[in-house]
């Protein structure tokens, strides 16, 4: 169906000349989502610079029954952001609303509008000595807006937790227009239903997030960074329960990388160098962090690591010795996802299990994987620390990338069946979107499912929010 020049002036309008894009050649960027998985169509791109005209949008949108696609950075994995083929939707794109509203260091929190950049947020967070830890590889491109709807995850989530750990309150314009204000930073509040969290990780299909409180942190005084090699899996959960006991709890980062990880970005990442003086099959990025400007944390950090390496728990590790050598260990752990890209096609898991559950599910996982594709290349790295991988499959070396990929779906059931057998999640972070949709119906409890409908029809019931994504 497509949208009447009546509406889409009415559009116009609310907006005026600056908060438009209807021209093909500035539309197209809103077309495709970022893994180029899906090529939509749209008549209009509306910019908003305020609250009330997103509320005026989608008060109009809702009456006439014009289907909204919210988009932020537009960095997500599943196509969460890009609207259908038949030009039937418009975009609501959240990067004019872009104010940090308010940082307030005694309270510890910031409130900031849903288009302000990540790395924005954490600026503003840094010029009053706080720290916002949400921090992930697209942090220089990813907004606020997008980070909330999609719960993101990341580097730092075993301190700190998911962006949904990260809120106060929210500001979020209804499908029918209304605003609901609860951009309050109260640390407690007991009365009722947590409304908040009905739009944190809902990815637009609920409504629109237009602002957030946010929580904020003191800044580490002292930050040890370590590359360590591990023989194998369950070694490097080991290493991370002795680590978070001997720190109490100053784990902030525990990334696990295997070999082939680490040579796909050797090979196709400027400026990068293997850290240790050979190769190892498994690596961990760790970071460690505290309040007190002295050495007992590094102090406690070496002890434990000559301890694991006589007891033959890792192999080798090199220790940052400079903010330099720090940015060159992360390098190596941030650029996976592009390196591995540019290698050839891949096809994508973002798991998620009890820790300590990995090392066998990446055995059993693996093998599974292989039965599908024999020789098949495994990428298995990420936020072990969270129980959470991406379960990445590279093809072997010499086969095409078209007969490769054709083995998607095939190989998505043996992993996801397995996920489901070890009471896992086929999501942890990158969300739903139009990608894992139908996985979602197939592995989520039909009772969950149940819910998540009622809440749909109860808050958007004229669907116009989103259509396609998640529900
Ligand atoms: C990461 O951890 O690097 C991201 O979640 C992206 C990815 O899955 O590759
Ligand atoms: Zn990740």
């Amino acid at each position: 169906m497509t949208i009447s020049h009546i509406i889409l002036d009415q559009l116009r309008a609310i907006v005026g000349p600056a908060g438009y894009l209807d021209q093909p050649a500035d539309v197209a960027p809103f077309t495709v989502d970022h893994r180029q998985l899906y090529r939509g169509s749209t008549p209009l791109v509306m910019r908003p610079d305020s609250t009330a005209q997103v509320s005026a949008i989608l008060k109009l949108c809702n009456e006439q029954r014009v289907g909204v696609v919210p988009v932020g950075g537009n960095t997500s994995y599943c196509g969460g952001a890009t609207p259908d083929a038949d030009g039937s939707q418009v975009v609501v794109s959240l990067s004019r609303l872009k104010k940090i509203r308010h940082v307030d260091p005694l309270n510890f929190a910031l409130t900031a509008e849903a288009g302000c950049v990540l790395a924005e947020v954490q600026a503003a967070a840094n010029a009053v000595d706080r720290l916002f830890p949400l921090s992930l590889g697209s942090e220089g491109s990813c907004q606020l807006g997008g980070n909330l709807s999609t719960n993101a995850g990341g580097t730092a989530v075993l301190r700190y937790g998911m962006m949904r750990d990260l809120v106060l309150g929210l500001e979020v314009v209804l499908p029918d227009g209304r605003i609901l204000d609860g951009l309050q930073s109260l640390r407690k509040d007991n009365t009722g239903y947590d409304l908040d969290d009905l739009f944190l990780g809902a990815e637009g299909t609920l409504g629109i997030i237009t602002a957030a409180s946010c929580k904020l942190f003191s800044q580490p005084g002292s930050r040890v960074t370590a590359f360590v090699a591990v023989p194998e899996p369950q070694a490097a959960v080991n290493l991370l329960a002795r680590l978070r006991s001997a720190t109490s709890d100053a784990v902030v980062t525990f990334e696990l990388v295997p070999r082939l990880a680490l040579e796909f970005v050797l090979q196709h990442v400027p400026s990068t160098s293997d850290p240790l003086d050979q190769p190892y099959d498994w690596y961990v990025l760790m970071e460690i962090n505290g309040g007190r400007r002295d050495h007992a944390l590094r102090d406690a950090m070496e002890a434990e690591l000559s301890l694991a390496m006589e007891q033959g728990e890792i192999c080798n590790a090199a220790i940052a010795e400079s903010e330099a050598q720090r940015e060159a260990l992360w390098r190596l752990r941030e650029t996976i996802p592009e390196a591995q890209n540019r290698a050839g096609a891949s096809i994508k898991h973002d798991i998620s299990i009890t820790t300590s559950d990995l090392p066998r599910f990446m055995h059993e996982g693996t093998r599974a994987v292989l039965a599908v594709c024999p020789n098949a290349r495994m990428v298995t790295y990420g936020h072990l620390g969270d129980g959470n991988l991406h379960f990445n499959v590279s093809p072997p070396l010499g086969m095409q990338a078209g007969p490769f990929l054709a083995l998607t779906e095939t190989i998505n059931r043996a992993v996801h069946d397995l996920v489901a057998q070890f009471g896992g999640s086929i999501s942890a972070e990158h969300g739903i979107g139009k990608l894992k949709r139908d996985e979602l119906k197939r592995y989520k409890s039909p009772v969950a499912l149940d819910l998540m409908r009622t809440i749909k029809q109860a808050i958007d019931p004229n669907g116009i929010m989103n259509k396609g994504k998640v529900v």
